[in-house]
């Protein structure tokens, strides 16, 4: 059974990938750091594994991930704890999880970034910048490695439920996804090794999810 290390495993994004792939008769691990998260996790069908990325080091998380086929990076601040807690997960904490997963033999590494026009045209902060910088500078230092990896940039996430289509590409316009979606993209992109050192855009559409990703596969 493929064994997938979800960092950001009790996010919104990463609890609906935990649930699918458990739905799909993958073993994910949920990395978290709240204890009351625990019973939801495995409930989900995750088993959880408590670290956060503010004490771990390189050897620690590898420590944690080995064994693992496929590492996600869901995590983000989300906005709390201004810049330096940006700066601090959604970099530093990319960083340090694929410094671990090579370390611990992993070559497929999936992060989910952000749609580079996220918020174009509107009055944003000084922190929403800050954030779109981190995320851009995640994606190079994922992309300057030698790992299988994928970057999905999803637009903006929606709670509201999935619809199992949608819109998939090197660059298309921005728009909405909802999370399960994003999941699902995610899963389908797990199952599909000649998706490959390709930045996907995804947004909602109408396309069903395998086949949207399937035709980013290399020939
Ligand atoms: N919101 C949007 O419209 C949007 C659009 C595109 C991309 N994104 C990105 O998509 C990703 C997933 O989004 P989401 O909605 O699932 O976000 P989320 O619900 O905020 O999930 C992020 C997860 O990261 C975890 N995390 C934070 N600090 C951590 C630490 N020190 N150690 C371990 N885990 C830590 C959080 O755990 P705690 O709950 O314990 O803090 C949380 O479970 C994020 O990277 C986000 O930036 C968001």
């Amino acid at each position: 059974m493929k064994k997938v290390f979800i960092v950001g495993g009790a996010g919104k994004v990463g609890r609906r990938l935990a649930h699918q792939l458990a739905e799909r008769g993958y073993q994910p691990l949920a990395l978290y750091r709240n204890p009351e998260q625990t019973e939801e996790l495995k409930a989900l069908g995750a088993t959880p594994v408590s670290g956060s990325l503010l004490e771990l080091e390189v050897a620690g998380l590898s420590q944690l991930m080995t064994g693992s086929d496929v590492a996600v990076f869901s995590a983000g601040a989300g906005g709390k704890g201004g810049m330096e807690m940006t700066n601090a997960i959604d970099g530093r904490g990319l960083e340090l999880a694929v410094a671990a997963a090579r370390q611990a033999g992993i070559k497929r590494f999936l992060l989910v970034s952000a749609f580079p026009e996220s918020f174009r045209g509107k009055e944003v902060s000084g922190t929403f910048e800050n954030y779109m910088a981190v995320k851009k500078l995640a994606d190079v230092h994922l992309a300057e490695t030698d790992l299988d990896w994928v970057i999905l940039r999803p637009g903006t996430l929606l709670d509201s439920p999935g619809t199992g289509k949608v819109r998939t590409g090197l660059a298309i316009p921005y728009g909405d996804v909802p999370r399960d979606d994003v999941a699902a993209a995610l899963v389908e992109v797990i199952e599909r090794p000649a998706v490959n050192r390709v930045i996907i855009e995804l947004t909602q559409g109408d396309t069903p999810v395998g086949e949207s990703v399937q035709r980013l596969a290399h020939a």
